[in-house]
């Protein structure tokens, strides 16, 4: 859906409309504060996310894996995932198997218990967002959206999730920005 023209006034007409919708549904479930979040509100990165195990993308990735080998998008997309692990066991039934961290991720698989990763990038629950849309059907890059991934090791949230980020970047893409695109104000 592109916005201009008649398009673009009939749009800022709904989102008029929808400003009030989101107003009120948002009120009514009592999650989120009456007004929306300020604009200029400066981004400052975060700390680095601890983690139960000493996973490095930068030593991952420099092995030739890629982002969706271990991050699949399954219908119907919205989320990135985090690998079983199976996947990591793969390597590691053999790979440093005397390391402490590699025989928790060995007994976590052979008990069934998935290592209870820590979020670094969180939305609140309001919030619509799909992986699919953005990585499979736009061509963003995971990048644009998490930093340079592939050279850490150890990932904290370099990039803003904020509502105005969002919108900041629809925009550049001639994208929609109506309220219940990210709002389900049904
Ligand atoms: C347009 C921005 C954007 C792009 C592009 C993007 N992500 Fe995300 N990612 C997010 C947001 C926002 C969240 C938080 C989602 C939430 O809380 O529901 C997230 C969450 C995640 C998570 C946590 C699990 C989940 O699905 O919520 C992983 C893993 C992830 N992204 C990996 C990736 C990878 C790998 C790529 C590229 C293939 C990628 N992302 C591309 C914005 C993006
Ligand atoms: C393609 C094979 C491969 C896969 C798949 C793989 N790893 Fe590794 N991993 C390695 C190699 C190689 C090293 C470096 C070993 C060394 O330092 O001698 C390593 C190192 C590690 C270390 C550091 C261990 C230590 O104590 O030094 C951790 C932790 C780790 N991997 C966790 C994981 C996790 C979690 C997954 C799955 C998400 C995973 N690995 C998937 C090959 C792999
Ligand atoms: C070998 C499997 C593997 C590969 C390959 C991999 N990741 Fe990950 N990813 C993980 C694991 C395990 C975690 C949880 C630990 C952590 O945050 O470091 C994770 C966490 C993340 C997160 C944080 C999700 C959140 O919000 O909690 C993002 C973003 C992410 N990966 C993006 C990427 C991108 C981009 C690439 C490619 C450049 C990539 N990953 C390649 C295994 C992998
Ligand atoms: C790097 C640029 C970029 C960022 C950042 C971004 N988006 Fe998008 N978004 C896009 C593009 C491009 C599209 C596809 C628009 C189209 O279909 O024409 C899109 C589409 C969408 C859609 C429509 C999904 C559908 O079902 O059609 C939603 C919802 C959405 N984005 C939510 C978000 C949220 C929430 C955030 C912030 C957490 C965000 N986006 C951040 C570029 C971005
Ligand atoms: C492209 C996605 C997107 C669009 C379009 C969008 N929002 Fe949001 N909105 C978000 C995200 C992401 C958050 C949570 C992060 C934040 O607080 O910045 C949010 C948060 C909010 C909150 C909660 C603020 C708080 O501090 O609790 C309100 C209220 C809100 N939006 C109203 C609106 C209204 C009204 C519109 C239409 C003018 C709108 N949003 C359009 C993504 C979007």
């Amino acid at each position: 859906m592109r916005v201009g023209g008649v398009q673009g006034k009939l749009d800022r007409v709904l989102t008029g409309a929808a400003v009030l919708l989101v107003l009120g549904g948002v009120l009514a479930v009592g999650q989120v504060s009456r007004t929306p979040p300020q604009e200029n509100k400066a981004f400052e990165p975060g700390e680095p996310v601890e983690q139960p195990l000493p996973y490095s993308h930068k030593l991952h990735v420099g092995l030739g894996l890629k982002c969706r080998d271990c991050h699949t998008i399954p219908d119907p997309g919205d989320f990135a995932t985090y690998p079983a692990e199976a996947k990591c066991t793969a390597c590691h039934a053999a790979i440093k198997t005397d390391s402490p961290h590699i025989q928790k991720l060995l007994a976590a698989e052979k008990a069934g218990e998935p290592i209870a990763w820590n979020r670094v990038y969180q939305l609140p629950e309001y919030v619509y967002f799909s992986h699919a849309v953005h990585v499979i059907d736009a061509k963003v890059e995971c990048s644009a959206c998490h930093g340079d991934v592939a050279s850490r090791d150890v990932l904290f949230q370099e990039k803003p999730i904020s509502m105005y980020s969002c919108m900041g970047c629809h925009t550049k893409y001639d994208a929609p920005n109506d309220c219940e695109l990210c709002h389900d104000t049904h």
